[in-house]
């Protein structure tokens, strides 16, 4: 087992990873001071496979743990599916101190953890990531949300949790397209950060996808701890932070103009391909870097090209681009990258050469 240490003051926590830990959570929780009730919510999919193990666990140390579980799917994480779980939260009497326990995706952890930050004003939450986007990515950082209309994370927190548990062994269930949809956040981190980790995963891609356990625990722990390192350096994102949206400006544009039938992991696939080619073409990018990243997207099983978007589609994703909720004063901010590992934050990008990339 490896922890990762996140330093945040009085909100620090560890991020514990590696196979077969998950039936270690009970002992965890005790070590950590808590006692009595539980509650762990997960979704319909995700409790078949590893409430049992994770309740087994918590009762085997003393705990009294109830199972809310609600359907899979983003369509979940709004404020009502939240209203309904503060009910079942007051049917069973928790306590201020009752820690509630997030098993499943990035759906479940942000739901989850908007309600135990806005619940009786905060209870104690835990984090147990069972994809590898919620391993790499949306376990850590203390970013809570729901969406709202149509607005995806409109309405959320900043609650960092008590503890993370990532359970390698989990992800062997995990269908392929859920294993490319978190993958594209290891790229992008190893993009904008750490070059060696690139190098590795370019040397370990198929590895990975077929689930070899070394090879995904080298990957969640080296990804944990290069995105703890940026959260430790900027929590509420108003600096540094910033740099983990490489691929996303693009990528959440076109994740929304496809109505979302592009999954974040492809859009941002795209995103970063796209932003790549904005770097080349204002000579900011050597050509080969582009095409290094290009490749390791594909052999993920990722699309580095826009698909048949329509002209109209087009325009739609330039508009969102340019109302995009990073823009600070006309201009939209872009994360770039001069190579692999070297990253930077512009708002010099012309709308005509954003224009050429995406018609182009
Ligand atoms: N808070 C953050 O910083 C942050 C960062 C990135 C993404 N997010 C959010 O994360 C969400 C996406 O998370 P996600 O991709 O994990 O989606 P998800 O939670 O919907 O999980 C994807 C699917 O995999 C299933 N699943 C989960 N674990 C499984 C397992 N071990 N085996 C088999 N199936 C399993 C789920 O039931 C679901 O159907 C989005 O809502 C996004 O906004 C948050
Ligand atoms: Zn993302």
């Amino acid at each position: 087992m490896k922890k990762i240490l996140v330093k945040l003051g009085k909100n620090s926590y560890e991020i514990r990873t590696g196979p077969g830990i998950l039936p270690l959570v009970g002992s965890w929780l005790k070590e950590k001071g808590f006692s009595g009730k539980a509650v762990i919510i997960t979704d319909a999919t995700v409790k078949k496979l590893y409430a049992g193990v994770l309740e087994h666990s918590l009762a085997r140390y003393g705990f009294s743990a109830t199972v809310i579980d609600v359907p899979a799917g983003e369509a979940q994480k709004t404020l009502e599916t939240a209203g309904k779980l503060y009910y079942k939260l007051a049917e069973v009497f928790t306590e201020r101190t009752t820690p509630i326990l997030a098993l499943g995706g990035g759906v479940i952890g942000d739901l989850a953890g908007f309600v135990a930050a806005t619940y009786m004003r905060g209870v104690p939450f835990v984090q147990v990531p069972t994809t590898l986007l919620a391993q790499v990515d949306s376990s850590i950082g203390g970013k809570t949300a729901v969406d709202h209309g149509q607005i995806k994370n409109i309405v959320g927190v900043f609650y960092q949790p008590a503890l993370v548990v990532a359970d390698i062994d989990t992800l062997k269930t995990l269908p392929a397209v859920e294993f490319s949809n978190g993958m594209a956040e290891v790229i992008k981190t190893a993009a904008i950060l750490d070059m060696g980790f690139f190098s590795y995963l370019e040397e370990k891609m198929e590895k990975a996808a077929s689930f070899d356990t070394e090879v995904l625990n080298d990957i969640v722990v080296k990804s944990a701890a290069l995105k703890s390192d940026v959260v430790m350096k900027d929590e509420k994102e108003s600096g540094l932070r910033v740099i983990l949206n490489y691929g996303h400006t693009i990528g959440h544009a076109v994740e929304a103009v496809s109505d979302f039938r592009i999954k974040h992991g492809p859009a941002v696939a795209i995103g970063m391909s796209l932003e790549n080619k904005i770097a080349c073409r204002m000579g900011l990018m050597d050509e080969r870097e582009a095409v290094r990243i290009n490749g390791l997207i594909k052999r993920a099983g990722l699309p580095a090209e826009l698909p048949d978007f329509t002209d109209g589609q087009r325009e739609k994703v330039l508009e969102l681009i340019k109302h995009d909720k990073k823009v600070t004063g006309n201009r939209t901010r872009f994360v770039l990258i001069r190579s692999i590992g070297n990253t930077f934050i512009t708002e010099k990008v012309e709308p005509e050469i954003i224009r050429e990339v995406l018609f182009g």
